[in-house]
């Protein structure tokens, strides 16, 4: 039977969760996306879940209550799982706006193969960004129980690693996030 390990040293590399939460806009996705690159120009396997991969397909029952935000994190923190064990480095992008949820996440996987990342980002900012328009549909009442106008975000309380796209580039913020992996010999 081939285990992570033999995974892991085939790839000639470990494999963890980076699960990046943060509000709608706070560029979640971008920061997964430009890191994949990175890893994959590094001969790294890594891949990006978010909302367009998962909430299109695995997750399309669910919307956006609070238990639907749960079953989603649960569910992807399940699919996490299974990929770190299949030897990669996993980006997870989801809001995840409940610490309890993130915590729940956290349990699931051994110490040190998840790593939280808050992208910190203010709600002003996230709001004057607003790429796809939904904070201008949730002002106006046409989207309800969004994350940060009428639905709650929890500030990390104790993140791995907090990157401020709000004062850092993304080149700067792929830089914070590939020194942590390395210090930490994800990439050896
Ligand atoms: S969660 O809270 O973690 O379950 O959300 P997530 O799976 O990351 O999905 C967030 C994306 O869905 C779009 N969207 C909403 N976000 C927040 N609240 C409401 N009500 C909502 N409705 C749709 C939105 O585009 C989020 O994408 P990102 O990439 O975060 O902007």
């Amino acid at each position: 039977m081939i285990a992570r390990q033999d995974r892991q040293l085939r790839n000639r590399h470990n494999s963890c969760t980076l699960w990046f939460t943060g509000l709608s806009g706070s560029g979640k996705s971008t920061l997964a996306f430009a890191l994949e690159q990175a890893l994959h120009s590094r001969n790294i396997a890594s891949y990006v879940l978010d909302g367009d991969n998962i909430r299109h397909g695995l997750n399309r029952d669910l919307g956006f209550s609070s238990d639907d935000r749960k079953e989603n994190i649960r569910r992807i923190g399940e699919v996490s799982k299974l990929f770190v064990d299949a030897g990669l480095i996993v980006l997870s992008a989801f809001i995840s706006p409940d610490e309890g949820d993130r915590l729940m996440v956290k349990e699931m996987f051994q110490p040190g193969d998840h790593i939280e990342v808050y992208v910190k980002c203010s709600l002003a900012e996230c709001e004057k960004r607003d790429p796809k328009g939904l904070y201008k549909k949730a002002r106006s009442g046409q989207i309800s129980n969004f994350t940060g106008i009428d639905s709650k975000y929890d500030v990390p309380g104790s993140p791995d690693l907090i990157i401020d796209t709000e004062h850092m580039t993304v080149d700067e913020s792929l830089a914070a996030l590939l020194a942590y992996l390395e210090e930490r010999n994800y990439l050896a």
